[in-house]
């Protein structure tokens, strides 16, 4: 399957104690009519417009093991002092009220979460929390082959893999790291592990990575991969340009020509990614 997603909507829940008050939500989720009849949920998920905001995503740590180039400066960020960062307590802690209030899905996301050493232990913690259906984690895939099986056995029910390209020497470049092999034993590992679908998350930028739109839709021909198109937005002093930008509608022209039995599906209306099906046979 494919994906395009333009922007995120969840709750957004910082590494900083400090940001506990940033946590917001851009989009909704579901609509009240979709609200569970058996679970009550709380009036804090609920915003003005009657959506149900119940998708809450933790950002457990700034620390990056890639600089990808279109996300973090080549020094890295400045550090926040370790006591200003929430503890494995506080995350579940806070992580509960969201759930007792009627969160149902949980995303863990940084920086790398991979890099926190406690990350089996919240993973653990997180999903034994009654309530939470799905805790999913964005991860660059990097130190996460040998991680997966535990992670798994820990609760982590899904996880998405972000891959910008299929060319080793780009990702060295755009990452300013190395490791394209590791991302891809990660991708294999997690199809082993019996996650399914894998997600992947592709960031598109003209004339770094477009030219392989149809090779990351060809990927998902023969493995239980679903890879998302993610647009390229700007961020302070990530040298975003409107030229770099690949639009949806050139990224589905891109793909309908090369692979003519693309469906699209059924969408959430609430969904902020658009999904369709690659049936052209080889
Ligand atoms: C910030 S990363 C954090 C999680 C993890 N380190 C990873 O690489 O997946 C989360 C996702 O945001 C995407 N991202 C980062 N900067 C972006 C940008 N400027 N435009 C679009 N997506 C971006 C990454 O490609 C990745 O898929």
């Amino acid at each position: 399957m494919m994906r395009y997603v333009s922007k995120v909507s969840e709750w957004h829940l910082g590494f900083r104690k400090l940001n506990l008050c940033s946590m917001y939500a851009t989009s909704c989720a579901k609509f009240s009519e979709d609200l569970p009849k058996d679970n009550p949920v709380s009036d804090m998920l609920l915003d003005s417009f009657g959506r149900l905001h119940t998708y809450l995503r933790i950002s457990l740590t700034e620390r990056c093991n890639l600089r990808c180039q279109y996300c973090m400066p080549a020094e890295g960020v400045e550090l926040t002092p370790g006591p200003q960062l929430l503890s494995q307590n506080e995350i579940v802690r806070l992580a509960n009220l969201f759930v007792s209030s009627g969160v149902d899905k949980i995303r863990l996301t940084g920086g790398e979460p991979t890099i926190r050493k406690d990350i089996e232990d919240i993973c653990l913690q997180l999903s034994n929390l009654k309530g939470l259906k799905t805790l999913a984690m964005t991860t660059n895939g990097i130190t996460l082959a040998r991680k997966l099986p535990k992670l798994k056995e820990c609760g982590l029910s899904s996880v998405n893999i972000s891959l910008d390209t299929l060319v080793p020497a780009k990702f060295e470049f755009m990452t300013r790291r190395k490791g394209h092999e590791r991302v891809l034993e990660s991708i294999n590992a997690a199809i082993n592990v019996g996650y399914n679908p894998v997600k992947v998350n592709c960031v598109v930028m003209r004339g770094f990575n477009d030219d392989e739109i149809c090779d990351f839709v060809e990927l998902t021909r023969e493995k239980p991969i679903n890879i998302r198109f993610i647009e390229f937005m700007p961020f302070d002093g990530n040298v975003w340009n409107v030229k770099k930008l690949v639009p949806y509608s050139e990224m589905l022209d891109r793909v309908v020509k090369r692979f003519p039995g693309l469906k699209r599906l059924q969408d959430h209306p609430t969904d902020t990614a658009k999904n369709f099906k690659n049936s052209t046979s080889s």
